[in-house]
């Protein structure tokens, strides 16, 4: 290869997102061999015209087409946020294997995705594309997506290369603002942030993408440390990096490169291989050699993962995609309805006064108040991928599709998710008190979450709160659901509404799966993934936090805590309920004394104690006591989702293994402490059946 062509594989260019198309300068450099690969070129028509140009070249090397494929590619499923709260993971397997499937048809290959950046700061916007606050979580998170997308074999037509991003550290953005710096210890990283990428990358994810940010003073797109230390030496990765999109161009905003040579020399020595839309790699590449800034040992690296990678993915066996395929398998039938029961098992019961929950189907007049209940945009979330706004079902369509003609449905916007024009309240109040009961529909637009779409205030935008008062004041049952891509602070919402449902952004078949748990054919079972504050005051606020040495106690004034509000959040991670109820009983440990190598199983029974069927979450939480590092007062480690029938009663069995109980000490080195250890098994985060066991 000549360094011309060399350095054109680590170039990776943007196509022309509305058309999919190939841009004229991308055919002529993919001919000449001077670019490997693009981002939003798609279609199988597309991509096979680039490709054709990829193999009309001197080496004939296949271009890499990638694309954000976050919560599916035309059939699109909840967002990742919601879809974590269904505490699934086949359920998450399953909808990146259909985004997969449907991908590769489309002759995307190459997936930015799965998102596995742990964020504690419901401020920041791209809180929705991950799995929430938790490590336990998102790890398992992690794995499912990265199998869901790749197999065991990505080469497969129905798969493909999946990425972890973004590496790392993005989502503890200082005061929840996008792109901006980070600095956490490495023991944070080691225990809280880099779990979910390990899992990845053993998971056989075999692309990582860098991050943004500054990372404690050196910005992780030209930090060696995590780029080379962590990842390959110490993790043995043999995948490629991608930088995010001019994330190499902005190490000089950050400060950190003088100029564009510096930049790239800065990038491509800590192991950053391909270089997203900046093209510096390409234009200075020759010089930094001459100048022995670069060796050729690091290019020819660099170029070797990268075909590595292209040789794993079949691209030289199979550079094309059968245009006869597409048509066919997007938006299967089977993917939708697999969207639909996947988006209803993401759906949290926050609240259910009084059995609001679930209506009944004979009811004679409904009102559906809201302007997201009838958006089809809003329902797609961010990241919609190749989604299309007319496939959508909105809430009122659900609804209508759900009770036919013998309802009469009163639709009244009230006003649209900015909500700073009233006018039409008085609409929506008649609507209401025209009606037997109410769904009222609240919440951000899909556009106030996603990348750059931090927020300061996490409240109902504009005067929605004066929607749900004015509906409320009529004295007319109502309920409200939820759209929204992260926590929200809806105090007097919680205080006051008698029934509130939780559903993020749902995906195409959002509004037939709300209406199939409004109406009771299935019943609620996701938790909360992430934690909802009283006041964005309480930020950073999650539930596996550390002791502290004053922790708090009631009317003792040196204590951690606020004076003016409680420091117990709104709902709790790991809380949701469902229109029957749960028991649990009889916590029994395997042993009461284990080795450090040694394991315990933990049993508890759950019963339906209700008179409907349901799936209840048990999970199960730790707290090491004393440890040569602070440990958090409960860690997540292990879940299930039980189906039970009315009555029905199981026993549940978690084991704790060494990785369950370990930590990575002041040395970074993961460690299991001999000491005494907390049990709990629950239905959220909050309270729970205790025990406890002492390793020895
Ligand atoms: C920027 C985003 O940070 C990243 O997540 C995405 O994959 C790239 N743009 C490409 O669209």
């Amino acid at each position: 290869m000549t360094l011309a062509e060399k350095l054109g594989q680590l170039q990776q260019l943007d196509g022309d997102f509305p058309t999919g198309a190939g841009r004229p300068e991308q055919f002529e450099m993919v001919r000449k061999g001077t670019l490997g690969s693009t981002l939003n070129v798609r279609g199988a028509k597309n991509v096979n015209e680039l490709q054709r140009a990829a193999l009309a070249s001197r080496l004939k090397i296949p271009h890499l087409f990638a694309f954000d494929v976050i919560h599916g590619y035309r059939t699109i499923f909840p967002v990742p946020l919601g879809e974590a709260a269904s505490f699934d993971p086949k359920a998450a397997e399953l909808s990146a294997y259909i985004a997969a499937k449907e991908s590769r048809s489309a002759g995307v290959a190459w997936t930015f995705a799965p998102m596995v950046d742990i964020a504690r700061d419901p401020r920041w916007g791209r809180i929705v594309e991950g799995a929430g606050e938790d490590t336990f979580l998102g790890v398992e998170f992690a794995k499912a997506r990265v199998r869901g997308f790749q197999g065991t074999d990505y080469s497969q037509p129905d798969r493909v290369l999946a990425c972890a991003k973004h590496w790392v550290a993005y989502g503890a953005a200082q005061g929840g603002r996008d792109y901006n710096t980070t600095d956490i210890s490495e023991n944070t990283l080691y225990n809280v942030y880099f779990p979910p990428f390990k899992a990845a990358a053993d998971a056989g994810a075999d692309t990582f993408m860098s991050s943004f940010n500054d990372l404690n003073g050196v910005p992780a797109t030209a930090n060696r440390w995590v780029m080379t230390d962590v990842l390959r030496k110490e993790w043995k990765f043999d995948g490629f990096v991608v930088s995010d999109y001019t994330a190499v161009m902005e190490l000089l905003n950050h400060g950190i490169a003088k100029d564009e040579s510096d930049a790239a020399q800065l990038a491509l020595n800590a192991g950053v291989d391909m270089e997203m839309v900046s093209r510096f790699y390409n234009t200075h590449g020759e010089q930094l050699l001459k100048d022995r800034k670069l060796t050729a040992a690091t290019i020819d690296e660099a170029v070797r993962r990268i075909l590595r990678v292209k040789y794993r993915l079949g691209l030289f066996d199979k550079p094309y995609t059968d245009e006869s395929l597409e048509a066919k398998t997007l938006l299967a039938p089977e993917h939708r309805k697999a969207a639909r029961e996947i988006a209803a098992k993401s759906f949290v019961l926050l609240k259910n006064d009084r059995q609001t929950l679930p209506l009944r189907k004979n009811i004679d007049e409904l009102a559906i108040i809201g302007g997201l209940a009838d958006s089809k945009e809003d329902v797609l979330g961010s990241w919609n991928g190749d989604g299309k706004v007319a496939d959508a079902v909105t809430l009122l369509e659900g609804v209508r599709n759900k009770l036919g003609n013998n309802t009469k449905i009163r639709y009244a916007k009230g006003c649209d998710a900015k909500c700073e024009d009233t006018s039409e309240f008085n609409k929506a109040v008649d609507a209401a008190k025209d009606s037997d009961f109410t769904i009222l529909v609240v919440g951000e637009s899909a556009a106030m979450s996603g990348e750059a779409a931090s927020r300061s205030n996490l409240d109902l935008p504009g005067r929605q709160l004066d929607l749900v008062k004015a509906i409320h004041a009529t004295g007319k049952p109502y309920a409200v659901v939820l759209m929204n891509g992260r926590p929200l602070t809806i105090n007097w919402v919680a205080e006051n509404s008698p029934a509130i449902l939780e559903t993020w952004f749902a995906g195409t078949e959002a509004g037939n799966a709300i209406a199939d748990v409004l109406f009771g054919d299935v019943n609620p079972s996701g938790k909360l993934p992430v934690t909802f504050p009283r006041s964005i005051g309480q930020i950073p606020i999650f539930y596996n936090m550390m002791n502290t040495g004053r922790p708090f106690k009631e009317a003792e004034k040196y204590t951690s805590k606020y004076l003016d509000i409680p420091n117990t959040p709104l709902y709790p991670f790991g809380y949701g309920l469902s229109y029957t109820n749960f028991q649990l009983s009889n916590v029994r440990l395997s042993s009461k004394q284990i080795a450090p190598t040694g394991s315990l199983t933990v049993s508890v029974d759950v019963q339906n104690t209700g008179s409907r069927d349901g799936t209840e979450v048990v999970q199960l939480y730790i707290r090491d006591l004393v440890g040569s590092v602070t440990r958090p007062v409960k860690e997540l480690k292990g879940f299930e989702r039980v189906a039970l029938r009315a009555g029905e009663k199981r026993t549940v069995t978690f084991t704790l293994k060494p990785e369950q109980l370990g930590f990575y000490n002041a040395a970074n080195k993961f460690v299991v402490e001999p000491g005494d250890f907390k049990v709990w098994v629950s239905q959220s985060s909050d309270g729970g059946l205790e025990d406890n066991f002492t390793v020895r």
